[in-house]
């Protein structure tokens, strides 16, 4: 597994805001748009191109037009959807595939209550969304889903990450490559990232 960790001033200063305590829902929502907007440009840089002659205003010329595997994201309910529209900005043919989970309060394991996946997952690359990389329970589900509907290439986009999810979803899925724009400390002791960003799905809905 490949991290990319995001290394550009843009990144860093939008999730300096991110982090305020008192941000407010509607800069959360822009914000979380705007970096998952930057992490799609990191994510699809070796995406294949192939050229074609178009009638230019000068006469024909030759560009590019990106080929092969189609793209569909992947919205882990409820909060992936607060960087849903930041990647169709920059993709918006992509189709979107939504999958969600709720967590057995008694084994602590995520429990699919919702799937509705784009057509032919082998012939997509699938970008999963969701802001926060915790304990990695949830993303571990949605690799598992994907794969088991035939998808080859995953990758996951992701505001923050914390190590110990990092390591699990490593060990499991090598082949998964993972573009965050910044991996935190680590878990408190219920599961979410310091410093972090808080509950990401309250900032984007406005729930408390
Ligand atoms: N989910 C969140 O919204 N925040 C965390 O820190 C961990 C999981």
């Amino acid at each position: 597994m490949t991290i990319h960790v995001a290394d550009h001033p843009l990144i860093k200063h939008k999730l300096g805001l991110l982090r305020r305590h008192d941000v407010s829902t509607k800069d959360f929502r822009d914000l979380a748009s705007e970096v998952a907007r930057l992490l799609t440009y990191e994510a699809t840089k070796d995406l294949p191109t192939r050229k074609k002659t178009i009638q230019g205003w000068a006469g024909p010329i030759e560009v590019e037009e990106i080929k092969g595997k189609k793209i569909t994201i992947v919205p882990i309910l409820r909060a992936g959807l607060g960087m849903m529209n930041g990647v169709i900005d920059m993709i918006p043919s992509a189709k979107v595939s939504v999958v969600g989970y709720y967590r057995n309060e008694e084994t602590l394991q995520p429990v699919e209550y919702y799937v509705k996946t784009a057509g032919n997952l082998k012939e997509r690359v699938a970008l999963i969304l969701d802001p926060m990389l915790a304990t990695g329970g949830t993303l571990l589900a949605t690799i598992a889903t994907l794969k088991k509907r035939g998808c080859r290439t995953i990758r996951g986009l992701f505001l923050v990450a914390a190590p110990e999810g990092l390591e699990r979803v490593a060990a499991a899925h090598p082949d998964v490559d993972i573009y965050v724009a910044a991996v935190d400390e680590r878990l408190n002791d219920v599961g979410y990232i310091l410093p972090g960003l808080g509950d990401a799905g309250d900032k984007i809905f406005g729930t408390k």
